[in-house]
């Protein structure tokens, strides 16, 4: 069936009047009702799609999250936007500024993080300000100057606190942590946290989306609450939370990202005669996340896996998450043949009965998947933007256009969903998703 959808001047200049619409002055909410504030990895995804309307409106993005930057150099994975309520769990439930020490002044955030795809958005704004004037190169270069200190104090206390056996591996403490939330990936982890009691509390999100079965159950809920409680009982400290928290996994997707996010910030770093020793540290963190990601893999398929550090499992999901190896390298020749065919074949992306052909985020022939539920089966336009620009890097450009096509195809519908279901193509979740319009605007940037 042909896609009617808006041509492609229609659709960059509505997702451009779309982050506009979100935009609240200094940072761009991630989705107008049911994500009324920053996202830590949204605001990089953001940051990529501002880049080609405004390099200055991009730096002044990440500016904003860097100002909520721990002292202890986590990026927490939500910054909240002053004077705006209308999300649970919000900042008093959090209690940051009250417990953690290393919490910033004067700003309200969550406790934990989310991947660090920021280093990604850094690049992107360099390579557009190259495009421009002097004045324009000169905001991009100047940012990265007063911020290099901050991009390294971020991927040391990843490399440092969430790998403090230096195995290769990010520990999360929650599955928000992963950005995938309701992933099949963190089921049986979640399932040996037994919650103990949780104040009480009203959700905000199934008053957006008023269909329970896109949206996480109200016994899921509770865990991910709990999980809350259990981290303000250790004031957030990263040397306590290693033992206080019932959830710790190992994530290989997120470790992947960070991989490619250090040889990213290394070849920033080199082009722009950044500290030697910087440069030295991230390039030995990417070497190290990416053995410790092939470590996790099956030899013969490539498929990669989490791993649930409190029951010594390995978790093996047909998730994004077993593609991992892709972004980050590593993999040997005929291991890294089988992945990208299960990348593109039936049981991925070639499925079939797919709309688009796009990787849903769990496999459509595994026993896990739901076609409309969070994080088990629709698919993320950001994703498959990060798939694409991920191929492109590896040199696998026929791949990269393949899934950007398919992509925009997706995307022509102007909803801008923050998911999609995978066969019919129906739109899902919140619409006007921030980071859905700047995956559009940087394709056809
Ligand atoms: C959901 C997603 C998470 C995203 C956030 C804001 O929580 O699971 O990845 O960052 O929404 O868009």
């Amino acid at each position: 069936m042909a896609d009617p959808g808006f041509t492609p001047t229609q659709l960059s200049a509505r997702a451009a009047y779309l982050l506009r619409g979100n935009d609240l002055g200094t940072m761009t909410s991630a989705a107008p009702r049911l994500y009324p504030h920053m996202w830590s990895w949204d605001a990089a995804f953001v940051a990529v799609g501002l880049a080609p309307l405004s390099v200055e409106r991009a730096v002044v993005e990440l500016d904003t999250l860097l100002s909520a930057q721990w002292r202890n150099g986590m990026i927490p994975h939500i910054v909240f936007a002053e004077g705006v309520d209308g999300y649970f769990p919000g900042p008093d439930r959090w209690a940051c500024t009250d417990l953690a020490s290393a919490a910033p002044p004067g700003v309200r955030t969550s406790g934990i993080t989310q991947p660090p795809v920021h280093a990604i958005a850094v690049q992107r704004i360099l390579d557009h300000s190259r495009r421009h004037g002097r004045s324009t190169r000169a905001v991009a270069e100047e940012f990265l100057d007063r911020r290099w200190t901050d991009l390294v104090r971020w991927h040391r206390w990843l490399a440092e606190s969430r790998d403090p056996t230096g195995v290769g591996r990010i520990t999360l403490y929650h599955g928000w942590e992963s950005g995938m939330d309701n992933s099949p990936r963190w089921d049986a982890a979640y399932s040996n946290v037994v919650p103990g009691p949780v104040p009480p509390y009203r959700r905000a999100d199934t008053d957006v989306v008023a269909d329970p079965s896109q949206r996480p159950s109200n016994a899921e809920y509770d865990r991910y609450l709990w999980l809350l409680e259990e981290m303000k009982q250790a004031r957030y400290d990263d040397a306590g939370l290693v033992s206080a928290m019932s959830f710790a996994v190992e994530d290989v997707f997120v470790s992947a990202v960070f991989s490619l996010a250090c040889d990213v910030l290394a070849t920033i770093g080199e082009e722009h005669a950044a500290p030697k020793s910087d440069v030295r540290d991230l390039h030995e963190w990417s070497a190290r996340f990416r053995n410790g990601v092939v470590a996790t893999t099956d030899p013969r398929t490539g498929a990669a896996r989490d791993h649930d550090l409190r029951t010594g499992r390995w978790i093996g999901t047909e998730t994004l998450a077993m593609f991992a190896p892709l972004l980050c390298g590593g993999l040997g020749r005929d291991a890294e043949r089988a992945l990208l065919r299960t990348f593109e074949g039936p049981r991925f992306s070639g499925h079939p009965d797919l709309r688009f052909a796009v990787p849903p985020s769990t496999s459509p022939v595994s026993g896990d998947f739901r076609s409309r539920e969070y994080w088990r089966g629709p698919v993320w336009p950001v994703m498959t933007w990060l798939f694409s620009w991920a191929f492109a890097r590896r040199g696998w450009a026929e791949r990269s256009r393949h899934l950007r096509a398919e992509g925009l195809r997706q995307a022509s519908d102007g909803s801008f969903a923050e998911y999609y279901e995978p066969f019919t193509g129906e739109p899902l979740g919140s619409m006007q998703q921030s980071w859905t319009a700047a995956a559009v605007l940087d394709w056809l940037g």
